[in-house]
């Protein structure tokens, strides 16, 4: 590993492409400060969520797993006031640092925040007849993956973007070792977008300052013209 290179290229990067305001430096702070883990996007990364947002035009974004808010809040500001970004978060000291940082980006309006366990707040959408979502980007608990993706894609369309983070977790993917949940969780996960004949995916192996990781990139396919959500 290689972690200083690594780092510095990221840095640099960052500095021509994805600079960080003094808001989402303050949001960083703020999550480090109550003591949540590390596990927020790089600058990088967050304009790589803003990007898509802005070829695809997505106006509806859901995230599973806001953590401190850092990520919602690079992709809120690609929606630029208007649309919505539906945000998930299970523990009640993340939600509440995230509400914070929300109000202190001044995205609240276009946020809605839900602190409750994911798999009870997606079943919560889908009974709702929510309608389907044009960006999710799944980023919580790893061994709950594989029925994010059962639930994602039931609040998704034809043309939805759907993107998998931390699926490589410095090569672990690859060992077939049963006895980390998050590998098995993140495997199972790949082998689920694999195995839908309406997802057509890839998988990004990535280095820079959040270490040795990737992610999937996924379309629903079919004819955007039909804009129903595949639910019963
Ligand atoms: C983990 C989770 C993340 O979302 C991340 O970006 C890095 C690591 C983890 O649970 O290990
Ligand atoms: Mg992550």
């Amino acid at each position: 590993m290689n972690q200083e290179i690594w780092t510095r290229v990221d840095d640099y990067f960052a500095g021509l492409f994805a600079q960080e305001d003094d808001i989402l430096k303050t949001v960083l702070r703020n999550s480090a400060d109550e003591g949540l883990p590390p596990y927020h996007v790089s600058p990088c990364q967050g304009k790589f969520l803003q990007l898509l947002i802005e070829i695809q035009n997505s106006k509806r974004v859901l995230e599973i797993g806001t953590l401190g808010g850092y990520s919602t809040i690079w992709m809120a500001r690609a929606l630029g006031g208007n649309g919505l970004i539906v945000t998930i978060e299970a523990v009640e000291k993340h939600a509440a640092v995230a509400a914070r940082n929300f109000e202190l980006a001044r995205q609240s309006n276009i946020i809605r925040l839900i602190h409750d366990d994911a798999k009870n707040a997606l079943q919560l959408l889908i009974n709702d007849g929510n309608e389907p979502f044009d960006l999710i980007f799944i980023d919580a608990d790893k061994p709950s993956n594989p029925v994010y993706l059962d639930l994602a894609f039931q609040l998704s369309r034809p043309g939805t973007i759907i993107v998998g983070d931390n699926v490589v977790r410095e090569g672990e993917v690859t060992n077939q070792n049963l006895s980390d949940d998050k590998v098995r969780g993140v495997r199972k996960y790949c082998q689920g977008l694999s195995e839908n004949p309406l997802l057509n995916s890839t998988a990004i192996q990535t280095v820079g300052s959040k270490g040795y990781d990737g992610f999937t990139l996924t379309v629903v396919k079919g004819d955007e013209s039909t804009s129903h959500p595949f639910q019963c």
